[in-house]
């Protein structure tokens, strides 16, 4: 996806067509700002992709859930991925259909089940056997069966941050490759469960094609032997992952990302099934931005500060991983830079947006931390006390408010004092 809905104007950044300058005036920062047309690309490149194939794609929910940014997706028919059972309620409520709807997760609770059951989902993501034996149960009470692929840990290295990567065998993820057999068997014996498929998903922000070649190749292995044993599988799903620029990362294009598998998996003779794939970051994560405004400079011994309104609480990512995102001024200035590092008021040491920043800027000044769109919002925190950010969607020259931001009240709304 490209970053061009995000771009200077007359040395302002703009979100399409819309000053970040009036949208931090009006809506206050830190701001979440989402652009629909780069959703609606992102999409657009997945889909082309799969037109003519036989391929599904699912929005993974849990990187940016917003019901605004889901309803873009439900309104161009997407399916999705969900883990949770509020996200379920998320997609239903964003206009999405349970029955494009993919339910993944290591630790699904039998309410959870049920309710998606209920709602009618299209597959259930299964990681263990306790996992089948209560989907089973929880089936059988309502009188359903319930759909089934496994979620199958090929023991590929994605070459991505170790928080991130899933599909090596010492991950928590996934039926591990060599009992993977084993417990197809035994899914077919249960009354209430019908094996549709067969999945896996290696890890997050992938640069390279090829591990999804090699997971791919592993997960075909088991489908010939999966079907000697007589169940069917109707379709592979390849998980989500692919990358996208942060710095300088090389991801592949998604239309080539999702050509090499599907062609791949024809090359190997398995054409008839149905492939899904379940991307979360490459569809949203370049098509947002979170506006910060500088309250301070610190000149430190060591080091320079800047110190602005969002935080850790607000975009986690850098405290969580030392992952990196672009900082950029909304106006420029033509002064020399200095370097800084971009701090929050958290207070822990770990609360940085980014290190080492060149950047030319005064207190009172805004900054965009691009590429906030995936993993952002969603992952922010009430820490401190600090009331969650809003975040508005830009579509052209237009602009909504997507969600209101909080305030303190809220935030101890459910809390009590003792009794007297
Ligand atoms: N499917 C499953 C089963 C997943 O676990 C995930 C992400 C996805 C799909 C979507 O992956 P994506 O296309 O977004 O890479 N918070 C971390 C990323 C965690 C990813 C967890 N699973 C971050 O900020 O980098």
């Amino acid at each position: 996806m490209t970053r061009s809905a995000f771009a200077h104007v007359d040395g302002v950044l703009h979100a399409e067509r819309v000053s970040a300058v009036s949208l931090a005036e009006r809506f206050g920062t830190p701001l979440y700002v989402y652009s629909r047309a780069a959703l609606t690309d992102a999409w657009q490149a997945y889909a082309g992709a799969c037109a003519g194939r036989r391929a599904s794609v699912h929005v993974a929910v849990k990187a940016n859930s917003n019901l605004a940014v889901l309803n873009v997706f439900a309104r161009m028919n997407a399916g999705f991925d969900i883990v949770s059972g509020g996200e379920l309620a998320r997609v239903l409520a964003a206009g999405g259909k349970a029955e494009n709807t993919v339910f993944s997760g290591v630790g699904k609770s039998a309410a959870e089940m049920r309710d998606a059951l209920v709602a009618g989902v299209k597959c259930f993501n299964v990681e263990s056997i306790p996992e089948l034996d209560r989907l089973n149960e929880v089936a059988g009470s309502i009188g359903k069966r319930a759909p089934v692929s496994l979620r199958v840990n090929p023991d590929v290295d994605a070459k991505t941050h170790p928080y991130i990567s899933t599909g090596l065998k010492s991950n928590k993820f996934g039926v591990a490759f060599d009992d993977a057999r084993a417990t197809y068997r035994a899914a077919a014996a249960m009354r209430h469960l019908e094996v549709i498929g067969i999945d896996c998903h290696i890890g997050s922000q992938i640069t390279e094609v090829a591990p999804y070649l090699d997971a791919v190749d592993r997960l075909l292995e088991l489908v010939a032997q999966i079907e000697a044993d007589g169940a069917t599988v109707r379709h592979i799903d390849v998980g989500g992952g692919l990358g996208i620029t942060y710095d300088n990362e090389t991801p592949p294009d998604i239309g080539v990302f999702v050509r090499t598998v599907l062609d791949r998996i024809d090359a190997r003779g398995h054409g008839h099934r149905e492939v899904y794939f379940e991307p979360g970051r490459s569809l949203v994560g370049n098509a947002g931005i979170l506006l910060t405004r500088v309250e301070f400079l610190k000149p430190g011994a060591e080091k320079n500060f800047v110190i602005v309104d969002a935080a850790m609480n607000d975009l986690a990512r850098p405290a969580m991983y030392e992952a990196y995102h672009a900082i950029e001024p909304v106006v420029m200035r033509s002064a020399p830079q200095q370097v800084y590092d971009v701090v929050g008021p958290v207070c822990e040491s770990g609360d940085w947006l980014g290190r080492d920043r060149a950047l030319a800027v005064e207190p009172g000044d805004l900054l965009a931390v691009r590429s906030a769109g995936a993993y952002g919002f969603v992952m922010s925190s009430n820490y401190n006390t600090r009331p969650r950010a809003a975040e508005v969607m830009v579509d052209g020259d237009k602009v909504h408010l997507v969600r209101a931001r909080e305030d303190v009240q809220q935030l101890f709304a459910g809390e009590a004092r003792l009794p007297d």
